[in-house]
């Protein structure tokens, strides 16, 4: 049996609730902390802020055996914890790097909260949030600071860097499976306390249902702070590099005739290469690529280095939003007085999740030529309409269809996938173009019903 800790989980978002709910699942006692009270609120009532699969029966199990509760008091939970997980956001600055504004906020706060406190054991602050190189020695100079504002210097703590790599729409999955667990810290206790409290996540000891197929053991990565927090940014702009490259190659096919399909099938079967993120469309957004990326630039001029790559990485992906428009303009020439229908608004499929969302953009730039523009998304239609009024929300793809000249797959749902092309052709006007984003149609079945249909690096 797994020795129980007693955690606090500051910032309740897609990864703080998460990683909360993971951790009482396997045995821990939980407190997970958030500014916002309404939201709190939200969650005492059983109520799910966010939208994640699987995500509101895992609460309501570990609310029901009394190990999962929620707070706005983080003084409170960092005296009775063990350990405290860091989980608040990191937008991009104005100037492209991270905001650690909301990360600093925390960490003065657990150091007052430290002050004059009588513990057995440092407590181990854990960082989730995705952070510059530098933020873990940035976090415990705050929490000194925090404590010496309480007249307390002298506070005993232990910080880590614990990267996070769950994919909203597969968190829970992704939390209870993840491919590597990655530690970083200056010291062996804290790194040793983590593996405790890991210690059912990395044998795969934990009661589940959900996957049923022998469970291999969880690799275990402990490295210096500096390490691990670069893991991350490396981690996510890799992922998004390849992305930006199957757009490129996708692009070069169009030009001499090739499909990209095949290509990316033929070069993701080497095992150097594999299959994965090399599906060309209308490129990379959500809430942790663009800000990594881009904070990962900005963490490399400030030492005077020129991330040409990455910022060719990003280029692409520009260029990609606007091959979206270029082609609904050559179909349709002018959109002004075109109704254009956008399938999926989400930035990728299972989230409510909108955060630098492709389809706010096509919106936008639709909506500056004239063009009226329809969204339908199965969750995130509210969310999307309350950032961008101009953006016409419905709640069937078949109301969003109807009267449209052009239909562009934004977000791959399960439900966009399986359109009757044929019902989706009648509801159109000519030219009755499909402007597939996500090349997740068929091409042959769209044209046979009657679509003019436009993939990316296909014909
Ligand atoms: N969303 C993802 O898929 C994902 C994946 C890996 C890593 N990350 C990283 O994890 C971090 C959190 O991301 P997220 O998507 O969960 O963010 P989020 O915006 O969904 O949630 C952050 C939460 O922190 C709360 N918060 C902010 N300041 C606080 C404070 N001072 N005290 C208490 N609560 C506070 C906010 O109210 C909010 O509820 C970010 O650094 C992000 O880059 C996110």
């Amino acid at each position: 049996m797994a020795e129980s800790f007693s955690v606090g989980v500051v910032g309740s978002g897609y990864v703080g609730l998460v990683t909360g709910a993971c951790l009482a699942h396997i045995g821990h006692r939980v407190a997970c902390v958030d500014k916002n009270e309404a939201l709190v609120d939200q969650l005492r009532e059983g109520r799910m802020p966010i939208y994640e699969p699987g995500l509101e029966d895992l609460v309501s199990r570990s609310v029901n055996r009394g190990r999962l509760s929620f707070t706005t008091s983080l003084p409170e939970v960092v005296r009775d914890s063990d350990v405290v997980f860091i989980a608040v956001d990191t937008p991009q600055g104005d100037d492209g790097s991270a905001d650690l504004g909301s990360v600093a906020a925390v960490a003065r706060s657990i150091g007052g909260a430290l002050a004059g406190a009588q513990r057995k054991h440092p407590l181990v602050v854990v960082n989730k949030s995705t952070v510059p190189v530098g933020s873990g020695d940035y976090v415990s100079m705050l929490i000194r600071e925090g404590a010496a504002e309480n007249d307390e210097g002298d506070v005993d703590y232990r910080v880590v860097s614990n990267p996070e790599f769950l994919r909203e729409g597969s968190a829970v999955y992704d939390s209870f499976f993840p491919d590597r667990i990655v530690l970083g810290s200056e010291g062996r206790d804290a790194l040793d306390t983590m593996r405790e409290l890991y210690k059912p996540l990395i044998e795969q000891t934990f009661p589940t249902e959900m996957d049923p197929r022998p469970r291999a053991a969880v690799p275990f990565v402990t490295t210096d702070l500096a390490s691990a927090e670069m893991i991350k940014y490396a981690a996510n702009a890799f992922l998004a590099t390849k992305i930006s490259f199957i757009n490129e190659i996708a692009n070069v096919c169009e030009l001499v005739g090739a499909d990209v399909s095949s290509v990316a099938t033929g070069i993701g079967l080497d095992a150097r290469i594999g299959s994965r993120f090399l599906n060309p469309g209308i490129g990379w957004g959500g809430s942790c690529f663009p800000k990594d990326v881009s904070a990962l630039r900005s963490i490399a001029r400030e030492y005077d280095y020129e991330p040409t790559l990455l910022d060719s990485v990003v280029s692409v992906n520009e260029r990609q939003r606007r091959r979206v428009i270029s082609k609904l303009q050559h179909d349709l020439h002018t959109l002004k007085g075109k109704r254009v229908a956008l399938l999926g608004l989400a930035f990728k499929p299972n989230t409510d999740d909108i955060r630098e969302a492709p389809s706010l953009e096509i919106a936008r730039a639709l909506v500056t030529r004239g063009a009226r523009v329809v969204g339908y998304d199965p969750v995130a239609g509210k969310a999307a309409a309350r950032r961008l009024p101009d953006l016409k929300v419905v709640f069937d793809p078949h109301e969003a269809l109807s009267g449209a000249h052009a239909a562009v797959v934004v977000t791959e749902w399960e439900d966009i996938r399986g359109l009757d092309l044929k019902e989706a052709s009648s509801l159109m006007e000519p030219p009755k173009l499909l402007v597939d984003g996500r090349n997740a149609l068929d091409a042959a079945s769209a044209r046979d019903a009657g679509l003019l249909y436009r993939g990316f690096g296909r014909e």
